[in-house]
């Protein structure tokens, strides 16, 4: 099996890394194309044996799968570009949520599918949320999901939450270092710490409560309530935070989604509104 990659900005490369980091595809079978060619260049010196394109449609005749690690404004042209070469049986792989798969089933004749990444599964971990097209059969979405569980868990989303999971899974790295980031810098203002002491403090602590999370049996709540001893000092912390974080969320989550919306409209008007 051929794969092929359309843009190896930061997540197209991410993507190829990890694959071949884990030994789900050998170089050879890789071939990726970027607008600016020494980004495509640089990864087939880095992996001897991945072919780097000149043109996206040479990656489309020499794959059997494609992922398009491009950003939503770019889908159209690259489409118009591949449209003419791409075969029914091809599966085309889209990683950007405000693309449906209703837009390039339109305008592919090929199968389709989308899967939105993470930074996490550059070490192999997190989930890729997978939405599968019409014309994809068991065999094609065993394909997909087993090259994927090599990189991470893969998990079957409805379209209609692709915002919503996309928040949680794939911005949730972003929020979250945000998060340790402000906690750090206080940190070391408020008490002196040494930074560096600081951020191990914290990054170990978040890669252990991760670990708790998901391998060791807590929830988001229980785990809370194991470490607030009524009357302590996590409870006064947690105090303050809930007073000052009311609402946060649901406003972080408005504003994502009024930014898909927007985007959404955007790549409607490319797809069937060209002059616009
Ligand atoms: N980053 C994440 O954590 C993440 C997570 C989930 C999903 N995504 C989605 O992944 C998509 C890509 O994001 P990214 O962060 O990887 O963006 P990025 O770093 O800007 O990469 C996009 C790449 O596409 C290339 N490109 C643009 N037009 C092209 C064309 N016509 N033909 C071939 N290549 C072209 C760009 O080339 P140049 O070098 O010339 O700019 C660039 O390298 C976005 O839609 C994003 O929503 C990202």
């Amino acid at each position: 099996m051929n794969v092929g990659f359309i843009g190896t900005g930061s997540m197209g490369s991410i993507l190829i890394e990890s694959f071949i980091k884990t030994n789900a595809l050998q170089p050879k079978q890789i071939i990726a194309a970027n607008r600016t060619f020494q980004k495509a260049e640089r990864l087939a010196a880095a992996y001897p044996g991945l072919r780097a394109a000149r043109s996206n449609i040479e990656v489309v005749l020499e794959s059997d799968i494609v992922f398009l690690c491009i950003k939503p404004k770019q889908f159209k042209k690259v489409i118009d570009e591949i449209k003419r070469v791409v075969l029914p049986e091809q599966l085309i792989v889209s990683i950007t949520s405000p693309v449906l798969i209703r837009h390039l089933e339109e305008h592919l004749r090929c199968k389709i599918a989308k899967m939105i990444p993470s930074i996490t599964n550059y070490v192999c971990s997190g989930a890729t949320l997978v939405m599968l097209g019409n014309r994809l059969n068991t065999d094609d979405a065993e394909r997909l999901e087993n090259l994927l569980k090599h990189i991470s868990k893969p998990l079957k989303v409805s379209e209609e939450y692709t915002r919503i999971s996309s928040d949680l899974s794939s911005c949730g790295p972003a929020f979250l270092s945000f998060f340790v980031e402000q906690f750090v810098n206080a940190a070391v203002e408020k008490t002196g710490i040494p930074k560096e002491e600081a951020a191990r403090l914290a990054c170990e602590m978040v890669l252990g409560t991760g670990l708790l999370l998901t391998a060791g049996g807590f929830s988001p709540e229980s785990l809370r309530e194991r470490v607030t001893v009524p009357g302590g000092i996590t409870e006064e912390g947690l105090r303050m935070l809930s007073m000052d974080l009311e609402g946060t969320f649901e406003r972080l989550i408005r504003s994502t989604h009024n930014k898909y919306h927007e985007e959404l409209e955007k790549v409607e008007g490319l797809f069937y509104n060209p002059t616009q």
